[in-house]
């Protein structure tokens, strides 16, 4: 079973600025909910049981707004008949008992990030999210967990983009492909359009083994000066670990750019 997510919140939201210069990306409202609510959801009903946030210690954003009690308990004092108001405590309290931090001071890549989970990290997998990666429509996460049972393998969501795009994504390639799914023998973080091995990008869902861990330990930065997931999952894939890309049958929003942030919210607001 899958009982663990990581989620990576150390990313400085450059692509979201003047927003990101006093509110974290992930902390952006969505139809009156931040984003990050969303992928908590989308984990919860995927049968998930603890979260582990990762956040830059200096930015406590995060744990003020998911560990705010006293705050709550004072106004849910002065109105006492407001109901939707316990409604949202008793949801931040339910959250609250399913997230742990570690930290992570320096944006150094999602590599790094997983690699400062150690400690929490207890089963033979565990889900990774990238929290401005929505998929809404269909449970993706929940999609993973079902290939993952079946194949007993590492999963990655995955979606066709257009080719002139790939040098955007980590880009798959495809062995044995059935409608929903395939095997990935290859793996290339933001290849150039003529490197790309197919248009199958990866979008921010994984299903890692605990063992990419030792990788991470011995791998150099990437791309960019980052520790990239990607770079370890390409070790394990030449290293005969098996991965298969899950085709997710959602809509896939991408709200990490000021474009994408308008767009999601137009989309959401119509569900
Ligand atoms: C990250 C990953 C990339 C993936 C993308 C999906 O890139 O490194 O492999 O395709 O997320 O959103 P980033 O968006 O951080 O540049």
């Amino acid at each position: 079973m899958i009982k663990q997510a990581i989620i990576p919140l150390a990313g400085l939201g450059t692509r979201l600025l003047p927003l990101t210069s006093v509110i974290q990306k992930e902390l952006l409202p969505l139809n009156g909910k931040p984003n990050l609510e969303y992928i908590l959801e989308e984990c919860v009903e995927a049968g998930i049981k603890q979260f582990i946030f990762i956040i830059p210690k200096n930015r406590p954003t995060i744990k003020n707004y998911f560990f705010n009690d006293k705050f709550y308990k004072k106004i849910i004092k002065k109105k006492k008949k407001d109901k939707n108001l316990k409604r949202i405590f008793k949801r931040i309290k339910m959250y609250q008992k399913m997230i742990k931090f570690v930290y992570q001071n320096k944006p150094d890549g999602t590599g790094a990030a997983v690699l400062k989970c150690k400690k929490y990290l207890k089963d033979k997998y565990f889900l990774m999210l990238l929290a401005d990666d929505l998929i809404i429509k269909s449970n993706c996460s929940k999609e993973m967990i079902s290939l993952h049972k079946k194949t007993k393998a590492s999963i990655i969501a995955t979606k066709k983009v257009e080719k002139r795009t790939v040098s955007r994504w980590g880009i798959l390639g495809v062995k044995n492909k059935k409608k929903y799914s395939f095997s990935i023998n290859k793996v290339i973080e933001k290849p150039l359009i003529n490197e790309a091995p197919s248009n199958y990008a990866i979008i921010g869902r994984y299903i890692l083994p605990k063992k990419i861990l030792s990788v991470l330990k011995n791998q150099r930065k990437g791309k960019g000066g980052e520790v990239h997931i990607t770079d370890a999952i390409k070790t394990l894939i030449k290293s005969g670990e098996k991965f298969y890309g899950n085709i997710f049958k959602g809509k896939y929003l991408d709200s990490g750019t000021l474009e994408g942030y308008v767009k999601s919210n137009l989309k959401i607001s119509k569900l």
